[in-house]
């Protein structure tokens, strides 16, 4: 046979299959969601997230020297307050449960990076993003809560916010009190591109933040559209955002792709709770092989041209990695 390209010539040893691999990734890049709940000896299993768990501040500890020593470089950290009302206020209270959360990490954990999800549907009575006016959820007022949040968790030692709700203009108005209160060099990682999504279910298990009427479709982005996935990127880049995201990973990888290629900036993918729930339940069942998935699925958001993974299999993919099986 006279066959001039053989394709398989560079497949057939694993050391040049490594050599001339496209998409090279390591633990450097990831971050790893967490859930802190209010209150003490708390670590409890999230019952559709089956190896994930709610911590109180005083159980945090051993989960983040367990980070650090599987060489996750950082953890994004979500709050669970005992109480909720109308105006998320345990959002932005200087001892809500996210601010003691990253008050105890900095302490315990001080090399560890500290990003904080800047949202409001974890503290407010009827789960919405953001402040209601009759139904909706109105966005200019809520943008002043927004900013209150993100500098609350500053000043109790975040590296980073994220804001994840999806009003307009969120990351100027965080930008410019954050810069007002001397913080200028905290970098803001926007939730740029999120879908109104299914695969957000379990999250919302584990934080009770689902909606208590309607849906999240009036803010959050229409799963349809992806010249308006570029859209909202460059807003947020005129806005002052550092780093972009797009979310979910899943399903989604042509918009990473987009997103990357349009504005240049470094871009995070969110492999949500979903994503994990739908792999821990396949393999539990027997059905896929979950470390093949999971990495399977890491490498399509890498490839897809995410420099940032977060994903709450991060120690498992970081020892995937250092086992050699992805990177
Ligand atoms: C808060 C927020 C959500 C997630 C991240 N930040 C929930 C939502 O938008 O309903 C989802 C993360 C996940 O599903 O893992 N707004």
């Amino acid at each position: 046979m006279e066959l001039i390209y053989r394709p398989r010539r560079l497949r057939g040893n694993q050391v040049l299959r490594k050599m001339v691999r496209e998409t090279r990734m390591d633990k450097s890049s990831l971050v790893y969601p967490m859930f802190i709940i209010e209150g003490t000896n708390i670590k409890e299993e999230i019952p559709s997230m089956p190896g994930q768990y709610r911590y109180s501040v005083d159980r945090m500890e051993e989960k983040l020297a367990e980070l650090c020593g599987a060489g996750v470089p950082a953890v994004m950290l979500f709050g669970i307050p005992a109480r909720k009302d109308e105006r998320g206020s345990g959002a932005y209270a200087e001892d809500g449960v996210v601010q003691k959360a990253f008050r105890k990490a900095k302490e315990a954990c001080p090399g560890l990076y500290r990003i904080g999800d800047v949202c409001m549907c974890e503290y407010t009575s009827h789960g919405h993003c953001g402040l209601l006016h009759g139904q909706d959820v109105d966005n200019d007022s809520t943008l002043e809560l927004l900013a209150r949040t993100a500098l609350s968790q500053v000043q109790a030692g975040a590296d980073m916010v994220a804001p994840s709700d999806m009003m307009d203009g969120r990351v100027a108005a965080i930008r410019r009190l954050l810069d007002q209160e001397g913080y200028a060099d905290i970098p803001i990682m926007s939730y740029a591109v999120k879908f109104a999504s299914s695969f957000y279910g379990p999250f919302r298990d584990a934080a009770g933040s689902a909606p208590a009427f309607g849906d999240r479709k009036s803010y959050q982005m229409d799963y349809h559209n992806r010249r308006e996935a570029r859209k909202e990127a460059m807003l947020d880049v005129q806005e002052g955002a550092d780093i972009l995201m797009v979310k979910p990973a899943l399903a989604y990888g042509d918009l990473i792709r987009e997103v990357k290629d349009s504005t240049g900036l470094p871009l995070a993918a969110y492999s949500v709770s979903g994503e994990y729930a739908m792999v821990k339940a396949a393999a539990q069942a027997g059905m896929v092989d979950e470390t093949g998935v999971l990495c399977e699925m890491a490498a399509g958001a890498y490839r897809a041209g995410a420099d940032i993974y977060i994903t709450y299999f991060a120690e498992e993919l970081a020892e995937c990695m250092d086992r050699g099986l992805i990177g």
